[in-house]
């Protein structure tokens, strides 16, 4: 299941996929022309999108720095993405040398550039795995060789709910993953959303990708922290969670809500 070498042929060139759009949008290689063309129409509708993508990384950084800073230790990061420095181990280790991260995609290319990079490194496992089937992923040997579930587990849902529909659960989903996480384990969660723009000339853009784009509100975004608690400064757009500068000009346009939150014991 996450053996490199995954087999090339299962790697689908003719369709954008959201991690290799996502890629190119943040100035990445692993790319294909299918996903550039779907990228540059994706910015011609959006224009925010590039700025977009890279203060959700930034947000995912200053989030993992958090939950290690607080004493998180092992990190469940589900919708990894291909790898793009500094990779969450590396920003975690910044920190805490000791993390193990699992790093779970269920995109066939992305378990192909994750093993080659991110496996060498010890305490890191790379696992192709799918989010709608949540149960699978928590009871993946590979995750369970460096994620012990009993001790608080930082979950990372950065940018990936919103390729879930809403046939697909995505709240019951979540619910599965946040009742397998003890006590002192944190959420972190980003998501797009189109509370500040009409959005769907982007949706459009992902109708021929192998996911869709189910952008939503920030109401049903804030129920995937239920049972949690959300640290300040609660769900915000990503350029505004505890920035570590000043967020760029038009980071009130960018629409992705991100936010932080523990379970308390
Ligand atoms: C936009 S990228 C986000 C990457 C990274 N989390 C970040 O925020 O920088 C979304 C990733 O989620 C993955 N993904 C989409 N649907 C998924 C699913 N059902 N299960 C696992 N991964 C999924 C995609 O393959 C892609 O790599």
């Amino acid at each position: 299941m996450s053996e490199p070498g995954f087999p090339a042929q299962e790697i689908d060139t003719e369709r954008p996929h959201p991690a290799r759009i996502y890629d190119y949008l943040l100035g990445g290689k692993d790319n294909y022309a299918v996903d550039r063309d779907a990228g540059d129409a994706l910015a011609d509708v959006a224009p925010e999108v590039r700025p977009g993508v890279r203060a959700n990384r930034a947000f995912l950084r200053r989030a993992v720095r958090y939950a290690v800073g607080g004493g998180i230790r092992q990190i469940l990061d589900i919708g990894t993405g291909l790898p793009t420095s500094p990779n969450v181990h590396e920003t975690a280790r910044e920190t805490a040398p000791d993390v193990r991260v699992a790093y779970v995609d269920n995109d066939p290319i992305v378990n192909v550039h994750a093993n080659a990079l991110l496996n060498r490194s010890g305490g890191t496992r790379v696992v192709l795995g799918d989010l709608r089937d949540p149960q699978a992923v928590v009871h993946h040997p590979d995750v369970r060789e460096v994620v012990d579930f009993d001790e608080p587990v930082a979950l990372l849902l950065v940018a990936v709910l919103h390729f879930l529909t809403e046939e697909e659960q995505p709240g019951r989903i979540v619910a599965t993953l946040r009742d397998a996480l003890p006590p002192g384990s944190v959420l972190v969660l980003s998501h797009a959303t189109d509370d500040f723009a009409d959005r769907s000339a982007a949706q459009a853009v992902y109708g021929n990708a192998t996911a869709t784009l189910n952008l939503r509100p920030r109401s049903a975004i804030e129920r995937y922290f239920d049972g949690f608690e959300l640290v300040e400064p609660g769900l915000v757009q990503v350029p505004f969670w505890r920035p570590d500068s000043s967020p760029p000009q038009g980071s009130g346009e960018i629409g992705f809500y991100g936010g932080v939150a523990y379970r308390r014991a």
